[in-house]
């Protein structure tokens, strides 16, 4: 029998805005105890695999869905019980990409009954996800120099070159050494280029008028400059987002800025001479999605530099594409973004699935976010040892500061993840 204080009461939809300043949906959850609202993030390099993020008519059909459809089935419901919420979204759905009432209108949903449930309980949102021995804190991978699709102009190809603070003891260590490497880059960026302006692409990383390469080398620079003053090791990471640069009909990949033109062999060859160069510690999508067998290739020759290689757009989240990349060893980690999925217990399940094959789940933001913090709780509850939520601007911040509060809640049993490096 549901405690009456969670018995959700009402759910009400309406239009916000996200950091990129595009039309979102937000949703608050009413129970007879508490109170949930959440704002659906959005991405600009999405997998083709994803759920359909909206209906066709967009977010005001999503908002008239959800009052219309949605709210009847659920109001009523015990919102502790998670699985029923968001079993009951798919049903209403009727698709198998949630086409109908659209994914981030089941994530803003699913998400909300969750917060609604952990303030009705009185716990904290982990403790609610992870149960009450969830205590190990993510390390913070965050997006200090950007290019691709996320910058407008010249910037380097690669859509992200990233920071992950491997040797901080705590939380606020890790967030000080991002901070401090993506300052540091921007003074080394006004050097290495007279006409940087500062510019800044949709996750708040620099948008330098440089190459991927070059880009790099000022990152390499900033890392070694701060970890000498910190005292502890700062690695860093790669999302290629290889899908962006991928072109069919040349059956290559194609580097705008650099002029240069790489199959698949040529672009295994490329990564791994960055990896083996710059020591990297990560690197996500350095192949197009589909492209199963070209992660299977580099996974197996990154192993012996300790770099993990990572699916974002190769797995959006998804149990079926993460079941045949475990088939063929296609990576060692995943990116988990719930809204790629629909729900809370789907992204849970992708978890679940991914850690028994060996892939460390990483907990991720979207490039068009809002300044909700919960990634972070989910991050602990479903013990992800990285979380990825950029560095600067205030909706990566609200994240990022949420892992200051959950750690200080927690108190002396409070511990830095495992990363995969340290066991090795
Ligand atoms: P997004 O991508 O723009 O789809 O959020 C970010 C990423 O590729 O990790
Ligand atoms: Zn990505």
């Amino acid at each position: 029998m549901a405690l009456s204080s969670l018995i959700i009461e009402d759910i009400v939809a309406r239009k916000v805005f996200n950091s990129r300043g595009s039309e979102a949906i937000e949703v608050e959850v009413f129970t007879a105890g508490g109170y949930g609202r959440v704002t659906a993030p959005m991405g600009a390099s999405r997998g083709r695999g994803e759920v359909v993020p909206y209906p066709s008519g967009g977010v005001d059909e999503a908002i008239d869905k959800v009052s219309k459809l949605v709210a009847p089935e659920l109001v009523g419901l015990d919102a502790s019980d998670q699985r029923l919420i968001d079993k009951v979204l798919h049903e209403v759905d009727g698709t198998p990409d949630f086409r109908n009432i659209g994914g981030n209108t089941a994530y803003a949903i699913s998400m909300a009954v969750a917060v609604a449930a952990s303030a009705s309980l009185g716990i904290p949102l982990f403790e609610h996800l992870g149960g009450c021995l969830a205590h190990e804190l993510p390390y913070p991978l965050g997006n200090v120099i950007g290019g691709g699709k996320h910058v407008r102009g010249r910037g380097p190809d690669v859509q992200e070159m990233l920071v992950l603070p491997v040797g901080a003891e705590d939380v606020l260590e890790a967030l000080q050494a991002n901070f401090l490497v993506h300052k540091r880059a921007g003074e080394l960026l006004a050097k290495a280029d007279p006409a940087f302006t500062g510019g800044r692409g949709d996750e708040g990383a620099w948008a330098p008028n440089l190459s991927t390469v070059e880009a790099l080398e000022v990152l390499f620079k900033a890392c070694e400059d701060v970890s000498g003053e910190l005292g502890f090791d700062i690695r860093i990471g790669l999302d290629v987002a290889a899908s962006s640069l991928w072109d069919e009909g040349e059956g290559a990949y194609i580097y705008e800025r650099e002029g240069a033109k790489r199959d698949r062999g040529e672009q295994v060859e490329f990564i791994l001479g960055l990896i083996e160069r710059f020591n990297l510690i990560y690197v996500e999508d350095p192949l197009m999605e589909d492209d199963f067998e070209g992660f299977a290739e580099l996974t197996k020759k990154a192993k012996r530099f300790n770099c993990l290689i990572c699916g974002d757009d190769l797995f959006v989240t998804n149990r079926a594409r993460i079941e045949h990349g475990l088939k063929l060893k296609a990576a060692s980690a995943i990116i988990i973004k719930p809204n790629q999925v629909g729900t809370i217990s789907d992204a849970a399940d992708a978890i679940r699935l991914a850690r028994s094959g060996g892939l460390v789940p990483i907990a991720s933001h979207r490039s068009g976010e809002s300044t909700d913090p919960y990634l972070a709780h989910l991050a602990v509850g479903l013990r992800c040892p990285i979380i990825k939520t950029g560095v600067l601007g205030g909706e990566r911040v609200a994240k990022l500061n949420e892992l200051l509060r959950i750690a200080e809640g927690l108190g002396e049993v409070a511990r830095m993840a495992r990363l995969p490096s340290q066991a090795a």
